[in-house]
């Protein structure tokens, strides 16, 4: 593969593993926050997905031989900003979808099979989390 390709693929890693970390943060603070029982189970869940994610994207990188970035994206203090847990479900909605969104954009990047399978695996995982949320949020 071209370098400037590999590098367009890392950047893109390194932007999805900070996205990823902030939804652990956020969701680590969700949980304890959220009354209702099953959401609290479900937001569980994702957490520890998102934590699964920072693994693969931190391995992908390293696998090419970079060093993963440190940052957190800023999704954590879009989140600590608002008072309302509704709108704080809503707005982890809105990331989920941002995630799965961004990935589809980006297939074209990924040329490897395994690389492209666990791209898919965690689109389907945001859109199955988006699915869950709106179905939650529908029924309160
Ligand atoms: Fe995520």
């Amino acid at each position: 593969m071209q370098q400037k390709q590999r590098q367009e693929v890392i950047l893109f890693y390194n932007s999805l593993l900070s996205a990823e970390r902030a939804g652990v943060e956020v969701l680590s603070s969700l949980v304890h926050e959220i009354e209702d029982n099953n959401l609290k189970i479900i937001l569980g869940i994702f957490m520890r997905d998102e934590g699964i994610n920072c693994q693969i994207f931190s391995t992908l990188i390293k696998n090419s031989g970079e060093e993963p970035g440190k940052k957190t994206g800023d999704f954590v203090q879009k989140v600590k900003l608002l008072e309302k847990i509704e709108d704080k479900i809503n707005l982890l909605l809105k990331g989920q979808e941002w995630v799965a969104s961004q990935i589809r954009k980006n297939r074209s990047l990924f040329i490897y099979g395994s690389e492209a399978m666990f791209m898919e695996s965690i689109k389907i995982q945001h859109e199955e989390n988006v699915d869950y949320l709106k179905r939650s949020i529908s029924s309160s």
